[in-house]
């Protein structure tokens, strides 16, 4: 055996386990120094709320209580007074968000006995919390006047507010959510309108980042990983394609309205009864054993390291592995350093998928997997985004990028950093940018920002041999490292960078903007709907081959016959 340790060791960054309460899979950690204030348990009613109101006020829960935590880190004398978190059950919850103010229609998804015990408020009021850093007192934002007292009364138990002073706010216009910076329009109420919850495609359901059924997804999702990381993949796709399903549910699923779940594609009986499970004991009973399994552990643990699929998960856990720090030995990898040396990729004509690329790619991100695997905030993607076009600038003008993957989906913590990048003109653009990912990586190695290449592709020596459109992406996904000098610590990120020529940049930012299943019924749709092909690297129809070039993203999807779906609004996957 090439490793000594013990077993029974288990890292606490394997493969996150989902919380069952709250849409987010990490626990967000104060520094231990800091008392920490009451925690306040949210549930937002999606009955009358715009399923985007309800993504927003769920992303904005979850990138102030990550906020909240950095802060402290920085500065823990003025850590915030408010901590909340979302709950996806109405009895647990202290505090209930509705859009309603009718006491009927409330009664329809809580119970009243329920609702006379919490405090009902407007979504104004979480914003407003949010804004001033502090629970604020619930008078002014109670949502059925029929319990306004009740409202208030229950509030003040639970805050304890008998000490805290009786500031009164204002309830002005809605403020807009701090963290939404990207460039992307508004969603259009219309077009939402148009897409159906009950369609068979994912591209044509809106799903919200975090959906009224997000516990029951996380769940669901466990399965899906277990049967991933076997291989087992018409099962797993089966799974993926029910939480897809679920996501773009827009109700709260209850014993009462759960017969509607029978009109909804993709939830056989098997998937039913799990649900059906999941209302009455909170857990499903598969999910639970596979989460307890060492080997799911273990396997899941594996494939958090880049370049380790389900299948070399499998090959080396039956070589006896167990664990990460089993790995590192294994590899012969020091924690933390990485002697691999994956820039002569850039040296070689053809793409470097070789064997012996794949494991050094490996040996990196095990090296690096404590830095790996923390999340990126948003201002940093957009300043890793800022940094990248900049250096871009010295080796070509006249670029511009999108941000894609989970950030553009909304995701206020990303794993990595998807850049699609073109240039402007749309006449040159093609040949400005090809070699152009060689050439930008190459300067970012210079400057001390890239350290690693873990995989070179779309470099091709003959261009004669391309037939298509597809292979004309050039792709480099790296390894992001702020340089000494600046004045922060050293984290290293995987930053994934993508070169599109004008015509194929909007299908390349759809593609990479995913989420998964949601790229995936692109492409089935195009195929089985409208006799067309569709990839990242294009769109063509298929009995002529004929090319069709995009030159917005709404193009794309009206190439494809499809109402526009905003991108905040394809979290198709758990
Ligand atoms: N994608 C792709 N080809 C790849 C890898 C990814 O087309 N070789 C697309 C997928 O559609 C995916 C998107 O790019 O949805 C982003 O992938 P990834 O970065 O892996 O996931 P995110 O959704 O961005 O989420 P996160 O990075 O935060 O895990
Ligand atoms: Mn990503
Ligand atoms: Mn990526």
């Amino acid at each position: 055996m090439p490793f000594k340790r013990p077993l029974s060791s288990h890292t606490s960054d394997d493969e996150s386990i989902s919380s069952h309460d709250g849409p987010s899979s990490k626990r967000h950690i104060l520094p231990c120094n800091i008392k920490e204030e009451k925690l306040l348990l949210v549930y937002i009613l999606q009955a009358k709320i715009h399923p985007e109101t309800m993504s927003e006020l769920a992303a904005l829960v979850e990138n102030y209580k990550s906020e909240r935590v950095n802060k402290s880190h920085q500065e823990p004398s003025v850590v915030s007074k408010l901590n909340i978190e979302l709950t996806s059950h109405a009895e647990k919850a202290d505090v209930i968000v509705t859009g309603t103010n009718m006491r009927r229609r409330l009664e329809r998804h809580i119970d009243w006995s329920i609702a006379k015990t919490k405090a009902i408020v407007t979504p104004l009021w979480l914003r407003d919390s949010v804004t001033s850093d502090r629970p604020l007192p619930c008078g002014s934002y109670v949502a059925i006047h029929d319990i306004e007292d009740e409202t208030s009364r229950n509030y003040d138990i639970v805050q304890d507010t008998s000490s805290s002073s009786p500031f009164r706010f204002s309830s002005g216009p809605e403020k807009e959510t701090s963290w939404q910076t990207e460039p992307d329009e508004p969603i259009d109420a219309t077009e939402v309108k148009s897409l159906s919850h009950n369609a068979k495609y994912s591209c044509l359901r809106s799903s919200p980042l975090v959906c009224p059924n997000q516990t029951l997804v996380n769940e669901i999702d466990i399965i899906r990983r277990g049967r991933n990381v076997e291989g087992e993949e018409r099962s797993m796709l089966s799974y993926s394609r029910a939480i897809s399903v679920i996501k773009a549910y827009p109700h709260v699923i209850t014993e009462r309205n759960f017969q509607d779940l029978r009109e909804l594609p993709f939830l056989g009986e098997k998937l039913l009864s799990m649900i059906e499970e999941f209302l009455k004991t909170d857990r499903i009973t598969d999910a639970q054993k596979i989460l307890a399994d060492p080997r799911f552990q273990s396997l899941s643990a594996f494939i958090t390291i880049h370049g380790i699929g389900p299948h070399s998960a499998r090959r080396l856990y039956d070589l006896g592995l167990r664990t990460l720090e089993e790995l590192e030995r294994y590899y012969e990898v020091r924690p933390g350093v990485s002697d691999e040396e994956t820039m002569s990729l850039l040296d070689t004509e053809v793409s470097a998928n070789t064997e012996d690329a794949v494991e050094k790619s490996i040996k990196i991100g095990l090296a690096l997997r404590h830095d790996l695997s923390q999340t990126i905030p948003r201002d940093e993607v957009e300043e890793i985004n800022r940094t990248i076009m900049r250096e871009l600038g010295h080796v070509q003008k006249g670029c511009k990028s999108v941000i894609a993957g989970g950030y553009r989906r909304g995701k206020p913590q990303s794993n990595d950093v998807d850049i699609v990048i073109t240039h402007a003109d749309w006449h040159i653009g093609s040949q400005k940018v090809k070699g152009l990912c060689r050439k930008l990586v190459q300067r970012l190695y210079e400057q001390g920002f890239v350290t690693h290449v873990m995989h070179l592709s779309g470099f091709h020596k003959h261009k004669a041999l391309r037939t298509h459109h597809w292979d004309s992406l050039e792709k480099a996904l790296t390894v992001f490292v702020w340089p000494h000098n600046l004045s922060r610590r050293r984290v290293y990120r995987r930053v994934d960078l993508i070169f599109a020529a004008p015509e194929v940049f909007w299908t390349a930012v759809v593609g990479w903007t995913g989420s998964t299943m949601f790229q995936r019924d692109l492409r089935l749709w195009a195929k089985q709907k409208k006799g067309m092909k569709f990839d990242s690297s294009g769109i063509s129809r298929r009995h002529d081959s004929k090319l069709y070039h995009p030159s917005t993203e709404r193009d794309v999807f009206k190439a494809l016959g499809l109402v526009y779906v905003h991108p905040t609004l394809r979290n198709a996957d758990a």
